[in-house]
């Protein structure tokens, strides 16, 4: 969601890292091979480490190496956070160990994201550092995610050091990858979008002890004419609901109290099993789920928004009152352009039924600016829109042409310098929006799970179910419980208060 820029660092999970290896079977049909490894014989055990839950890919291909030491860096999206969750889950199950950085890291994987210009280039400064210290000799370094199936296997020509390019859609199939890099093959692609296939693993370790991720639907079948998604997540496909409530159930098992369930259309899931349940009863059975606290979903997509939905969050406390719902743009013109699929009155018209909720629901928005052939009236629109609707939070973008998009050329869109000065004066406007909206919480008490305590402050840090960040001064035994805070001041990003 938005524009935050995550940077995970795998930490070390103890009890996982000795879980068995799955041993994984023949080559899929995408994946492919050339020259292998220069080897240095005499580091290679003449037999194959007979170690507990160590086994050879086959006994017919000779070790080349074996990886026990990983390191994982993600960028972009939570679907992201996730998905190298789940590598990790992948990685622990095969034995291998996550260690604080990437020296002393035999697998170093960057999960990567393209959805704008300047996010696509972060993989490739990671990578010079490999080249010019060759600090990355004898490591296999792989990267994920979307700029992986986007430059698929140009990778190797740009970043040679690079041994492992695999995209999301293909990440069921890295058990066999490793597989292969560990038998010593160079260069390993996995970069087939042909799937129906979601990424299941059995151990998936969450970075964030409180809030645990659980993906619904992957890939997006919209044709967005500014997004990258499609060509690099691949096709929509959904999870069935009784997987989806059986990781629910085992995540409130393991302690987690909220929940946040993913898909890059979140609200496009349709149960493929036959219970047939449609979204907002899957929210409605995730939110019943004894034990739960909290349960958000992201990202939504206007279109395929319905009331139901509305519903479901009035019928259940423990749905959160927060509905992240990109609008992209306030003018009917642009969002035509985009190919959004709905007007500004029709999304207007979804706004107005999110707040006839008996809840006041928290609401949050994507903005691009700058998309070919937006004028200043069409941009007006879009600050029109913004003070229409009051968002709590607008995560706000210059657009940047991508590749393979409709709107690759480019054509007509302002000059960059005119975008920066319609994103400042968006970003001005919301600014003095949120400024009101939290300054009108002043007196109100607020349940908040504390998240984090920084002890040079002496405050503790906890999330209001409508996504608000509120400090208050605290211990460090508060992190982890849900508190009552009454808010005291109030800033444009975030809430002071004391605890009640
Ligand atoms: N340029 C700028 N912003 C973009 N987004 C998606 N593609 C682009 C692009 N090409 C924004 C949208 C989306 C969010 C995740 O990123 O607002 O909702």
């Amino acid at each position: 969601m938005g524009n935050e820029l995550v940077q995970l660092t795998v930490v070390n999970q103890p009890g996982l890292a000795g879980a068995p290896h799955s041993v994984s079977g023949a080559e899929g049909a995408d994946l492919c091979f050339s020259a292998p490894h220069p080897v240095n014989e005499s580091v290679l055990p003449s037999v194959i480490p007979a170690q507990a839950g160590i086994h050879p890919p086959s006994t017919t291909v000779p070790w080349a190496r074996r990886l026990r030491t990983f390191y994982i860096e993600t960028f972009g999206c939570q679907m992201n956070v996730h998905d190298s969750e789940k590598v990790q889950g992948v990685l622990l199950a095969r034995g291998m160990t996550p260690v604080e950085n990437h020296a002393q890291a035999d697998l170093v994987l960057y999960n990567t994201c393209s959805i704008r210009e300047k996010a696509a280039q972060k993989v490739f400064s990671r990578l010079g550092a490999f080249r010019k210290g060759s600090s990355g000799a004898g490591k296999v370094i792989g990267v994920l995610g979307c700029v992986a199936q986007q430059e698929g296997e140009r990778f190797f020509a740009r970043a040679p050091q690079v041994n492992l390019v695999c995209g999301s859609a293909s990440y069921p199939k890295l058990p066999q990858l490793l597989d292969q890099l560990e038998a010593g093959k160079r260069h390993v692609t996995g970069l087939s979008l042909d799937t129906d296939e979601c990424f299941e693993t059995e151990l998936t370790p969450r970075d964030n002890p409180f809030r645990a991720y659980l993906t619904i639907i992957e890939g997006c079948d919209q044709r967005c004419a500014f997004c990258v998604v499609p060509m690099t997540r691949g096709r929509q496909r959904s999870r069935a609901s009784e997987k989806i409530l059986a990781e629910a159930r085992r995540l409130v098992e393991d302690g987690y109290t909220e929940i946040q369930l993913l898909g890059q259309i979140v609200n496009a899931w349709q149960d493929p099993s036959p219970a047939r349940l449609s979204f907002a009863e899957l929210l409605s059975r995730v939110a019943e789920v004894p034990g739960i606290r909290r349960v958000r979903f992201t990202t939504s997509h206007p279109r395929f928004f319905s009331a139901d939905v509305v519903q479901a969050i009035d019928a259940h406390s423990t749905l959160c009152d927060q509905i992240h719902l990109p609008v992209q743009s306030g003018s009917t013109a642009v969002l035509a352009r985009m190919l959004r699929g709905y007007t500004r009155e029709e999304y207007l018209e979804k706004i107005r039924c999110i707040r006839k909720a008996r809840r006041a629901i928290s609401l949050s928005t994507d903005i691009i600016v700058g998309f070919c052939g937006e004028t200043r009236q069409d941009f007006e629109q879009t600050l029109s829109l913004m003070k229409e609707v009051e968002y709590d939070q607008v995560f706000s973008f210059k657009f940047s042409p991508r590749p393979n998009t409709l709107a690759e050329a480019n054509g007509d869109a302002p000059e960059e310098d005119e975008k920066g000065r319609r994103l400042a004066e968006l970003q001005e406007l919301q600014r003095q929006i949120q400024l009101r909206r939290n300054q009108a919480l002043l007196g109100e008490t607020i349940e908040v799970l504390v998240e984090a305590y920084q002890g040079r402050l002496g405050q503790a840090v906890g999330r209001s179910t409508t996504n608000r960040v509120i400090n208050f001064p605290g211990s460090p035994e508060d992190v982890g419980r849900y508190l009552a805070v009454k808010v005291t001041a109030a800033g444009p990003n975030s809430l002071v208060g004391v605890r009640e």
